[in-house]
């Protein structure tokens, strides 16, 4: 097992009209999304199931397979917003300190306009995919010149999108998995424990109406981490820095899952904080090839998260890490694990699709 693997289990303790005859209007089930605009869904898929249930289903995007028709029509149906999963990192926009690679940014903001999606922006402060000016410069840089180089790349990025993303995750995984905090982020060395709320502020000045989050793995259960993210919360929460919500990344192994209960007792000491609760980055990996057994835990542990947001109130948000097994981040980082996500590499949707389908139709208890 990888080392990644080894913390999460650680952590463990517009839709195209295919059916309208010509000049009948498709049926559509639309949601408003939180621009205020109307977003054509497929009417029994994911999102739409979701928006009766006043939650917002999402999926994290990669804009380069968008060519590929049937991606982008699964996107378009099934989800209601979208997260970038690479195209906001500082490594991808901001190359070099005084050039900055939007387009596939853009492309991700254009295309939920263009279909009434909500975005939510990825990430501002994080120790991976970081430029190399800012990984070597960050141990050299004074306190000042580091803040005034985090609060300009930040100002910068989300004062481009202002009032167009909704939520940011604005300090990735800035705890390690013992609940120390990271020592290789760079604004951690650069700054120490401030560059959380160095980030934090500099996000809300860019844009005062998008609702700002510390995001992380492995904090869906009870232990040291999940104790150090939440303290960090209430620190953040205590010293009137503008926070509003946790999100649980949710990347979770079936060999592994969180209980249902320590889900919902997860949400509600995120809630307890008068924090917003968003499942980001959700998938559910197996041991390759899966058996029967491991894609039946699969199936409970998908089913016990999307039901555990829908039981809490405040968890408004639930978003799958990719589309597609086929284009899945796991089994290039985890190896030995795979079949996370809801659709097949044939953009097919999977026995576990149906299961938090109809979870989520059930809606909220
Ligand atoms: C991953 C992407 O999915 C990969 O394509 C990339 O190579 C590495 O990053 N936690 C996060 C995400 O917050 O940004 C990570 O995304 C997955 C783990």
């Amino acid at each position: 097992m990888t080392a990644l693997a080894m913390a999460l289990v650680a952590g463990a303790c517009s839709g195209e009209d295919t059916s309208a005859t010509p000049g009948t209007p498709a049926p559509r089930a639309t949601t408003t999304s939180p621009s205020g605009s109307t977003s054509p869904l497929a009417p029994d898929g994911l999102a739409a199931a979701g928006a009766r249930a006043d939650l917002l289903v999402g999926v994290a995007l990669d804009p380069a397979l968008l060519a590929d028709p049937d991606y982008e029509r699964t996107v378009r149906e099934q989800y209601a917003a979208v997260t970038p999963e690479n195209a906001m990192k500082w490594g991808p926009v901001h190359p070099a300190p005084d050039r900055w690679d939007l387009a596939d940014a853009d492309a991700v903001v254009d295309l939920a306009e263009a279909n009434g999606m909500a975005v939510r922006g990825h990430t501002l402060n994080w120790h991976r995919q970081n430029p190399d000016w800012v990984v070597e410069g960050a141990p050299t840089w004074s306190a000042e010149e580091a803040e005034a180089i985090l609060r300009d790349h930040i100002s910068t990025l989300v004062g481009r999108y202002q009032g167009r993303v909704v939520h940011w995750d604005v300090s990735n995984e800035a705890i390690d998995d013992d609940g120390t905090w990271r020592e290789e982020n760079p604004w951690y060395q650069a700054l120490g424990e401030d560059h959380v709320r160095i980030a934090f502020e500099a996000a809300h000045a860019a844009d005062p109406d998008a609702l700002l989050f510390l995001n992380d793995y492995g904090i869906e259960t009870p232990g040291p981490k999940q104790d150090a993210v939440l303290g960090l919360a209430a620190d953040l929460v205590a010293a009137g820095v503008p926070i509003h919500g946790v999100g649980l990344q949710a990347h979770l192994l079936a060999p592994a899952l969180p209980t249902r209960a320590q889900l919902d007792a997860t949400m509600a000491r995120i809630a307890d904080m008068g924090l917003e609760v968003a499942v980001t980055e959700a998938d559910v990996a197996t041991l390759e090839p899966p058996d029967e057994a491991g894609l039946a835990a699969q199936r409970q542990g998908w089913v016990d998260l999307t039901a555990a947001c829908l039981a809490q109130p405040r968890c408004a948000t639930f978003v799958t890490w990719g589309v597609d097994d086929g284009s899945s981040w796991i089994p290039g980082e985890l190896p030995g694990f795979g079949s996370a996500l809801l659709f097949d590499q044939a953009y097919q949707p999977k026995p576990v699709y149906d299961e938090v389908l109809a979870t989520l139709r059930a809606g909220r208890p």
